[in-house]
């Protein structure tokens, strides 16, 4: 399921910047790198070249420390609307690039919830 985004804002440097945390915590802590982080991250740059969405005023994709809710993980964040998600395969990648980052649909059944944190 999938709802609208607002637009980005006029000035804004890139129409959507997503950021993929890539963190191993220590102590065993949940983490992003425990799951498809990397691979996840991999694939979205990849699939936004690819539709030729990457460049000023378009997409950015790019690498996150600690988002600090790893609980959630693998997270990743879209800016300006500050949507967050998690994701399972490369399926939900694909999915967030065709749907949020090159039409401005949220993909809902990939948002985390909002009670998710550390
Ligand atoms: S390790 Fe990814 S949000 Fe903390």
């Amino acid at each position: 399921m999938t709802s609208s985004a607002p637009a980005a804002a006029p000035d804004s440097y890139y129409e959507r910047h997503i950021f993929f945390c890539l963190n191993q915590r220590g102590n065993g802590e949940a983490s992003c790198a425990d799951h498809p982080a990397q691979a996840g991250f991999d694939r979205c740059k990849q699939q936004v070249k690819a539709a030729g969405l990457s460049g000023p005023g378009r997409v950015r994709v790019n690498k996150a420390g600690c988002l600090d809710r790893c609980a959630g993980g693998p997270v990743a964040v879209v800016y300006p609307e500050a949507v967050w998600y998690t994701f399972v395969d490369m399926d939900d990648i694909d999915e967030i690039v065709d749907s949020h980052l090159k039409n401005g649909q949220v993909v809902e059944r990939l948002v985390l919830p909002p009670d998710v944190g550390r």
